[in-house]
C-alpha cells in the first residue's frame, strides 16, 4: 500500500559548525551522519528533499583564535571552512549546498531579516553597562575578560565561565577583572543593544511545542518545557564587536548581529544560494516539512529563539521536528577541541582510507540518540570485525563467490520455493516496514539494526540451506537457493545505501544493479535471472590490533600532554624549623633484592643494604612503575626512623622516597653519584 504523503517536500538543515576548528566524531554522530542517512533515505524514496549545511563563521571564539595566531578572522574561517567542507564530502555527507555565513548572500539575507523585524517594531532597545578596554579602544566580549572567580578563587576565570569550577558567570561578577587584550583594568561604559522580547512569544511557543509537538524526542521536548516553565526573558541580538554582520540601522555603528541571530538565518541564505528561483517554497509553503538536525546544546536556539524570530517575521514555516542528539564522549571523557580530545574527521580519513563506512556504521550503531554515549576504539574494531566483516561482508561475499563458482557469474532462476524459502522471504519482507518506520521517526540506531537483520537473515539462509552440499546432487535446488540469496543481496544494496553509501555502491556494481530504489525493498525479483554478477570484491576487511593501538596510543599521548600542561605545583606547606627537619633520619641504601609482594599489585619488597651488617626490608607502593629487577643495584633514599609497619604480612622498616609526577607516576629518589650505603641525607 502506498503511504499517504502529508507534505510535498522536505528541507533538512544541519547545525552550521563554527569554522574555528575541524569537525570531530561528536559533530558527526550528533548531527551530520543521522541527517545524511535521513536525506539519502528520502531521496531513495524519490521525495523532493534538500540538505542544507554550511559553516558558522561569526562569533567571538573565531576572533579569539585569530588574535592568538596573529591572523585575521577571515583567515581562520577560510582555513577551517575548507577543511570542514572537504572532510564532510570525504565521508559522503551529501549536502546539496555547504555554504558559509561570510557570503554576500548571507550578509544581505541576515541584514534584511533584522531590518524587517526592526521596522515592524519587533525589538526592544536597552542600555546596559559593558566592559570596555580604553587602550585597545574596544568593547570586551565576556570571553575577553579574565579575573578571579568569586566562587572558587581561580585567577584565570573568564567573563562568561570559570573553567576550574564550571560556574557560569557574568563579567561583572569577576574579582579584579582584566582585559585579555591589554591586561588593563577595563572600565564599565553604557551601550545600547536590541533585544528579542522572547517573553512576548512565550504563549505561542508554549502552544506550538508543548501542545502541538508532543511527538518530539523526549530530550528535546523536556528541554523546551523546562525553558518555557522557567519563563523566557528578552535576549540581546546585537553585540559590540568588529567581526560579524553590521547592524543595519543608524546609530548602530561598530555593532554587529549576535552570532546566534545570524547563524540560523544561514539556513535560509544557503537555500537561496542553492535555489535562487524557488527557495521560498522550501521555507514558506505549508506543505514543506522543515527538519533541523542539531546537538543538544543548540536546542534553545532552534526550538525557541529562531522560531520566535520566524514568528516575528511572519512569512516563514516553523520546523516540523528538531531531532536533537545528546553528546558522544571519547574513551570515557568529554570531547574537547581545546584539549585536542577528539577523533578529527580529516585525520580519520587519512588514517583509514576507504573506510568511511566503518566510521558511519559505528557512529550510527552507537549514536547518542537518547543519552550521552561513548566512542571507544575497541568498540570500533569489534563492530567492524564482528558485524561488518563477519555478518554483512561475509554473506555478500558468499552469495557472489558461489554464483561465480556454480554458475559462472550468471544469475540462476528460482524454481519451486519450499516452505523454508517462503519463511525467509516473509521475514525479510517485514524488514522494509520496520526500517522505514524507524527512519521516519529518527530512530537511526534501530533502523541500522533492522538493516543488519536482513544480512543476518541472509547468512542464516545460506548456512541452513547449505547449497555447497547440494551442488553434486540437486543443481535445480542450488539455483533456487542462489537466486534467493542474490535477491537478499540486492535488498541489502538498497537498505544500506543511506547508512553505508560507499559499500552499497560497490555492492550495486558487483551485482550490476543500476540504481537503488527504496520501493523495491522487500521484493524477490530485483535481479533478473540470466543477468550477471561480477567477481567478488571484499566490502570490509578486518582491522588489526596494531592499527587500533596506534589510535589509543595517540590518545594516551594527548592525555599525558594535557596533564603536564595543566600542572601547577601545590602550595608550599607551613614553614618548619631546622629541628623539625632533623627529626627525619633520611639515609642512602643500596637495593640488594627487589620482588613483587604476593597478592598486592602495588607493592614491591626491597632488601636494602643500609650499611649495617643486617639488611633492612622496606615495602614500597611503586610496583606499577618499575620492574623489580631494574631496581636491583640502584641506590635509593629512605627514611630510617619510621616505625615498622606490617604490609601484606611483611614488616616494612622505613620508607623509600619517591616523587609523584603530574600524571601520578612515582619516580624513586636516589643520590646523583654513588655513596656508601648508610650515609645520611641533609
Ligand atoms: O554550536 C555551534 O557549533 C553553532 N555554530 C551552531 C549553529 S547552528 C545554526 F544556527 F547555524
Ligand atoms: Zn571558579
Amino acid at each position: 500500500m502506498e503511504e499517504k504523503k502529508k507534505y510535498a517536500r522536505t528541507l533538512v538543515t544541519t547545525a552550521l559548525p563554527y569554522a574555528n576548528g575541524p569537525v570531530h566524531i561528536g559533530h558527526l554522530a550528533g548531527v551530520y551522519v543521522p541527517a545524511d542517512i535521513y536525506v539519502r533515505y528520502l531521496r531513495l524514496k524519490g521525495e523532493d528533499v534538500l540538505m542544507i549545511g554550511g559553516s558558522d563563521e561569526h562569533g567571538v571564539p573565531i576572533t579569539i583564535k585569530a588574535q592568538k595566531e596573529g591572523v585575521t578572522p577571515q583567515d581562520i574561517v577560510d582555513r577551517y571552512h575548507n577543511i570542514i567542507k572537504d572532510s564532510m564530502a570525504g565521508l559522503g555527507i551529501s549536502f546539496d549546498i555547504y555554504g558559509r555565513t561570510t557570503s554576500q548572500m548571507h550578509r544581505h539575507t541576515a541584514s534584511d531579516f533584522f531590518k524587517k523585524l526592526y521596522d515592524k517594531g519587533e525589538f526592544i532597545e536597552k542600555t546596559s553597562e559593558q566592559f570596555y578596554d580604553e587602550e585597545a579602544n574596544q568593547w570586551l566580549a565576556d570571553r575577553y575578560i579574565t579575573g578571579t572567580c568569586p566562587h572558587c578563587g581561580n585567577d584565570g576565570a573568564y567573563g562568561d565561565q570559570c573553567e576550574a569550577c564550571g560556574t557560569s558567570l557574568n563579567a561583572t561578577d569577576l574579582i579584579n577583572p582584566r582585559s585579555a587584550i591589554t591586561g588593563n583594568v577595563p572600565v564599565l561604559k553604557e551601550t545600547k543593544h536590541w533585544y528579542m522580547p522572547l517573553d512576548k512569544w512565550e504563549p505561542r511557543l508554549r502552544q506550538w511545542i508543548l501542545e502541538g509537538h508532543k511527538e518530539w524526542k523526549t530530550n528535546v521536548y523536556g528541554q523546551c518545557k523546562s525553558w518555557l516553565d522557567g519563563g523566557l526573558q528578552p535576549r540581546a541580538v546585537t553585540r559590540d564587536l568588529n567581526w560579524g554582520i553590521p547592524v543595519p540601522i543608524d546609530g548602530a555603528e561598530g555593532k554587529v548581529l549576535y552570532v546566534w541571530f545570524d547563524a540560523p538565518i544561514g539556513y535560509i541564505s544557503n537555500t537561496k544560494e542553492l535555489r535562487p528561483d524557488d527557495w521560498e517554497k522550501y521555507w514558506k509553503d505549508s506543505d514543506t516539512r522543515i527538519i533541523h538536525f542539531i546537538g543538544k546544546d543548540n536546542i534553545v536556539f532552534h526550538c525557541l529563539i529562531f522560531p520566535a524570530m520566524l514568528m516575528a517575521e511572519g512569512s516563514y514555516q516553523l520546523p516540523e521536528n528538531v531531532p536533537a542528539n545528546e553528546f558522544l564522549n571519547l574513551e570515557g571523557d568529554k570531547i574537547s577541541t581545546s584539549r585536542n580530545w577528539a577523533v578529527w574527521l580529516h585525520e580519520y580519513l587519512q588514517d583509514f582510507p576507504g573506510k568511511q563506512d566503518v566510521l558511519r556504521y559505528v557512529l550510527t550503531a552507537n549514536a547518542p540518540e537518547t543519552k550521552d554515549n561513548d566512542f571507544t576504539w575497541k568498540d570500533f574494531q569489534d563492530r567492524n570485525n564482528n558485524e561488518l566483516v563477519a555478518i554483512l561482508g561475509n554473506f555478500v561475499n558468499r552469495a557472489i563467490v558461489l554464483t561465480n563458482k556454480y554458475f559462472d557469474g550468471v544469475i540462476p532462476a528460482a524454481h519451486e520455493l519450499n516452505d523454508y524459502d517462503h519463511a525467509t522471504i516473509e521475514e525479510f519482507k517485514g524488514v522494509k516496514d520496520e526500517l522505514g518506520k524507524a527512519l521516519d521517526t529518527f530512530h537511526f540506531r534501530a533502523a541500522l539494526a533492522e538493516a543488519m537483520k536482513l544480512a543476518r537473515i541472509g547468512n542464516k539462509y545460506l548456512a541452513d540451506t547449505e547449497p555447497w552440499k547440494l551442488a553434486k546432487t540437486d543443481m535445480a535446488r542450488v539455483e533456487t537457493i542462489m537466486n534467493v540469496a542474490l535477491q537478499i543481496t540486492a535488498n541489502l544494496a538498497i537498505a544500506f545505501e543511506p547508512f553505508l553509501p560507499f559499500s552499497a555502491e560497490k555492492l550495486r556494481k558487483m551485482i550490476n544493479l543500476d540504481s537503488a530504489d527504496w520501493n523495491k525493498l522487500g521484493s524477490i525479483d530485483i535481479l533478473k535471472a540470466g543477468g550477471r554478477v561480477e567477481k567478488a570484491e571484499l566490502l570490509f576487511e578486518k582491522i588489526d590490533d596494531e592499527t587500533i593501538k596506534a589510535q589509543t596510543d595517540r590518545l594516551e599521548r594527548i592525555k599525558q600532554e594535557n596533564i603536564l600542561k595543566n600542572f601547577t605545583p601545590k602550595a608550599v606547606a607551613p614553614t618548619v624549623t631546622f629541628d623539625d627537619f632533623q627529626k627525619l633520619d633520611i639515609r642512602v641504601g643500596k637495593v640488594l633484592e627487589c620482588e613483587k609482594v604476593k597478592k598486592a599489585d602495588k607493592l614491591l619488597k626491597f632488601t636494602i643494604d643500609d650499611g649495617t651488617s643486617k639488611p633492612r626490608t622496606i615495602v614500597s607502593g611503586i610496583a606499577k612503575f618499575y620492574k623489580p629487577e631494574d631496581l636491583v643495584g640502584k641506590q635509593v633514599c629512605f627514611i630510617a626512623n619510621f616505625p615498622t609497619r606490617k604490609l601484606k604480612g611483611v614488616d616494612s622498616q622505613g620508607m623509600i622516597l619517591s616523587a609523584e609526577d603530574a600524571d601520578g607516576r612515582l619516580v624513586v629518589i636516589g643520590p646523583q653519584g654513588e655513596v656508601r650505603p648508610g650515609v645520611q641525607v641533609g
